[in-house]
């Protein structure tokens, strides 16, 4: 009885997830989508954006103090939605706080999505930090030995979203030349290991003529979050009464202007909270 009062009070509880910016804000809406009873509570850490280029230790501190911050605002899951932080983090987040609160990040799910798919090869595109880590081809080594995967970074695709060039010549040239590198030649899929980049997913898309699926976190993310809320028993069976809220650690008026176009309609409750200082 005491433990179904437990699970209740906390199937209430709001979704923590973080980002350097306004790329998790894809995963957000993808939850929007799928999960409309649940309330999210939503982290940009914008006064340290690019995670790309930072090392792993600052990106550990970064994701560390952020968790605290969601656990704080009475998170029940905290899904670290930033391929970076993923990489960088998630091993020592899953250490120091998985027997507190369910814990998830954006790379497992789309590993386990493409094995299913049985393709021979498969490129991977992120941030220097992501592509570095290796956690990728860690990832499907294990998984999916017999698929070969082909990684490339590309750095500037972040501070390009986050500049708002996202439809134009200056993104166009960008990312056609990032996907005419060599290496990529020959892939059956792409995997967007950026939560920034399904912003840009339909020119990625046109740049294949349609014939590599792109794959990106946001929606395969989405369900697996599904699916551990329901194993876990934390599902909001009720409907969702409290507003969703959107923290930023500096002001951007992009991060506003992406939050009010992906939750048009909704009440995008934006607050500064410099947990730095
Ligand atoms: N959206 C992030 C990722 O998935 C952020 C990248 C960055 O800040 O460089 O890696």
């Amino acid at each position: 009885m005491v433990i179904f009062f437990i699970m209740d009070t906390l199937s209430n509880k709001p979704v923590g997830l973080f980002d350097s910016g306004v790329g998790g804000l894809t995963v957000a809406h993808a939850i929007k989508q799928i999960l409309p009873d649940e309330t999210l509570v939503y982290f940009g850490d914008t006064a340290h954006l690019p995670y790309g280029d930072k090392s792993e230790g600052a990106i550990i501190s970064y994701s560390r103090k952020i968790t605290g911050f969601l656990l704080d605002h009475g998170a029940k899951v905290i899904l670290i939605a930033c391929n970076s932080a993923s990489a960088s983090a998630y091993s020592v987040l899953k250490n120091e706080y998985g027997n507190k609160v369910l814990l998830l990040d954006v790379i497992s799910p789309v590993i386990e999505y493409i094995t299913t798919k049985n393709y021979s090869r498969v490129g991977v595109i992120g941030t220097k930090r992501t592509i570095s880590s290796g956690t990728y081809e860690a990832g499907f080594s294990d998984r999916s030995p017999g698929t070969e995967i082909v990684s490339l970074a590309t750095p500037l695709l972040v501070p390009m979203i986050e500049e708002g060039f996202i439809f134009d010549d200056i993104s166009n040239a960008i990312i056609r030349t990032y996907l005419s590198d060599k290496k990529l030649e020959g892939i059956q899929s792409l995997v967007l290991g950026c939560t920034h980049y399904p912003l840009i997913r339909n020119q990625i898309s046109k740049f294949y003529n349609f014939d590599v699926e792109v794959v990106d976190s946001a929606r395969v993310v989405a369900m697996e979050l599904r699916n551990k809320l329901e194993m876990e028993g934390l599902l909001n069976k009720g409907k969702k009464t409290d507003p969703d809220k959107f923290f930023v650690s500096d002001y951007t008026p992009y991060f506003e202007k992406i939050a009010r176009m992906f939750f048009e309609g909704g009440d995008v409750n934006l607050t500064v909270a410099d947990i730095w200082n």
